[in-house]
């Protein structure tokens, strides 16, 4: 290696580059697989990825994406992700959770990631607060990317690891973003309507004490795993729960866990028009968008 290529490798770079991490969660898996690799038997339940070889992407989905390479769809899609796919997604929310989202009110991209990535970088500002519980997936690192001052909420093994009003309360004065999720990454565990009741109460009573200049107090739902609920859970949001709670809401969600697809690439959000006409702004600079054949194929695999 040249003396100038070693010199430049030492050279400084942004302070929020250096001190980036890795993800937890990976480095926990690699742990895990290298056991696995040494003969032990383990159960790998760290990273939300499935072996396509047990858990395969749906038949219909894999020859619909096949028939949109065919087809050449493979120029650039539109920035806010394709038509009838917002259309797709706005009526499969509507029969899965009952949500009313036009088209207007979707955003698509290339996962959940950069959806959030989005959702973090239209609302905060250097500094400004995020709420989140702690265990949750990931909120620390996008705090670190953005400068966002992470606000972590501890939450107990009585209330199945998930935050309660009572648990958030104290902190929400002056801060612009709570991260919620719910099934939660990395327990499983799910919000009872009460607990999720009782924080939307919470939030829209802080958004009613601030003043009209102030930015309000949102919340981002990561929904990513809720059409993966068995057995007695049922899944709840914010905005079902309590319609008021609409402007400040946006949903995550994607493809990704609910159909094995987590090398697809499509996420989505959902929330007020305005907001998700800056996360497509954002979104756009990067490139972030889902390739364009996954996004037509899941148009037409969701259906109308
Ligand atoms: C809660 C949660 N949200 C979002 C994601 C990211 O989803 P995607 O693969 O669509 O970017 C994950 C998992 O990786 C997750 O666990």
């Amino acid at each position: 290696m040249s003396d100038t290529l070693q010199k430049a490798e030492k050279f400084p770079v942004s302070h929020m580059a250096e001190n980036l991490i890795g993800s937890e969660i990976i480095k926990l898996g690699n742990e895990v697989n290298e056991r696995i690799r040494n003969g032990e038997k383990v159960f790998n339940f760290t990273i939300g990825d499935f072996d396509p070889a047990i858990f395969p992407i749906p038949q219909g989905l894999q020859d619909e994406i096949i028939a949109a390479y065919k087809n050449h769809f493979t120029n650039y899609p539109m920035a806010n992700g394709m038509p009838e796919l917002r259309a797709a997604v706005s009526s499969w929310n509507k029969r899965l959770y009952n949500l009313d989202y036009s088209s207007a009110e979707v955003l698509i991209a290339g996962g959940a990631r950069p959806i959030i990535y989005a959702i973090y970088n239209t609302i905060l500002d250097h500094g400004d607060k995020v709420v989140y519980p702690i265990p949750s997936w990931n909120n620390n690192h996008y705090c670190h990317l953005l400068g966002a001052n992470g606000i972590q909420v501890n939450c107990s093994v009585e209330n199945n690891f998930m935050p309660t009003a009572r648990d958030i309360q104290p902190y929400v004065k002056g801060a612009s973003l709570l991260a919620l999720c719910s099934p939660q990454n990395p327990t499983g565990t799910v919000f009872t309507k009460k607990q999720l009741e009782e924080i939307c109460d919470c939030v829209l009573e802080e958004n009613t004490r601030r003043g009209e200049n102030e930015k309000p107090l949102y919340v981002m739902y990561d929904q990513i795993y809720g059409a993966l609920l068995y057995g007695e859970n049922k899944h709840v949001d914010p905005v079902s729960l309590r319609p008021e709670m609409r402007p400040f809401t946006i949903y995550v969600d994607g493809i990704s866990k609910s159909f094995a697809a987590t090398g697809v690439r499509v996420g989505w959000a959902m929330g007020p028009a305005f907001l998700m006409d800056k996360m497509k702004a954002i979104l756009s600079h990067i490139g972030a968008w889902s390739p364009k054949p996954e996004q037509i194929a899941t148009a037409k695999f969701f259906g109308e």
